[in-house]
């Protein structure tokens, strides 16, 4: 990803999608209540082209404005679908840039219970995916590749995080594929690919299984939930709603492609915040690094 196409991208494109966006919603200018506008975590130029946007519109229209963080709105991409899902609830936070598994205590209240400490899940798909010739975004196209092949071919290590039960590490596992395939190729043997995208996933998926569950076990849960990019792989979800099953547990994903960054999610956030009587002002700014609970 070239962040400064990324922005002149943002720029181009802004004001067409919000129009398209009104158009396929019915919807006027004047049936909106608020502007909801994620300002961070993410790229900075990105950021700032819908914060600008988002505050241009607030004041032509005398809206409120809602600042929302990110993440947040990853979780809240739940609530869009699932009317009878309520705070609080673990939720298992997997994209390109987070992996976290977090407590809902609230609307908008989060409290981290474990993090990752090298790359995030989506991150090592992305990575994983470039090594063996997949392309970017990495995630969906090993979740397809991986289908055809066997997840027992090539077996590749769950890593632990010493004194960190709930934290996540996937570098060694990225390291682990990446010295397969030149140890491969330096004995002139070929790698099937499928086998390597299936082995790979399966590593990856039982880490946040494990992990997670282990939580929920602990905790009595009676509910589990997960959002991010990664919340849209079909072995993961399957891994989870299986071990939900299990266990009696009610297991919520957001439809794929409310996974995956989307307006709707954030939207969804703010309205939250809107109730609670949360409000930006126009000194709004992008915050690249903004971490999930902060403001
Ligand atoms: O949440 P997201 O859309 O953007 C960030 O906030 O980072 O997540 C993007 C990440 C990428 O790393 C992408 O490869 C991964 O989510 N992803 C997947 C799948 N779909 C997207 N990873 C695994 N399996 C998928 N089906
Ligand atoms: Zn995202």
């Amino acid at each position: 990803m070239v962040p400064e196409i990324a922005s002149r991208k943002h720029v181009e494109k802004i004001i067409p999608v919000i129009s398209e966006a009104l158009r396929e919603a019915g919807a006027a200018w004047e049936d909106l209540d608020a502007v909801a506008v994620t300002y961070g975590p993410g790229l900075v130029g990105a950021l700032l082209v819908g914060v600008s946007a988002a505050k241009a519109i607030a004041y032509a229209k005398g809206l409120p404005l809602v600042g929302v963080n990110h993440i947040e709105g990853h979780v809240a991409a739940n609530f869009i679908e699932h009317a009878d899902l309520e705070p609080p609830f673990p939720c298992l936070v997997v994209s390109g840039g987070h992996t976290n598994l977090v407590e809902v205590e609230d609307y908008g209240k989060f409290r981290i219970i474990g993090s990752t400490r090298d790359d995030a899940a989506g991150e090592a798909f992305d990575k994983v995916a470039r090594a063996i010739g997949l392309g970017y975004p990495g995630g969906p196209k090993i979740d397809r590749e991986a289908r055809e092949g066997d997840a027992e071919a090539i077996p590749f290590p769950v890593a632990h995080v010493e004194e960190a039960p709930y934290g996540f590490s996937f570098s060694g596992l990225k390291s682990a594929v990446l010295n397969y395939l030149n140890h491969a190729e330096m004995q002139g043997l070929t790698v099937k690919r499928a086998d390597l995208a299936a082995g790979f996933q399966k590593a990856v998926v039982s880490q946040l299984c494990e992990r997670t569950m282990a939580l929920v076990d602990e905790k009595k849960y009676k509910k589990l939930a997960i959002a991010g990019g990664v919340a849209s792989n079909s072995a993961l979800r399957e891994a989870l709603m299986k071990a939900c099953e299990e266990r009696g547990v009610a297991f919520y994903a957001p439809s794929p492609v409310l996974c995956t960054d989307n307006a709707a999610m954030i939207g969804c956030a703010g309205y939250y915040e809107y109730l609670k009587g949360v409000r930006s002002g126009e000194d709004l700014n992008a915050v690249p690094n903004l971490g999930l609970g902060e403001r």
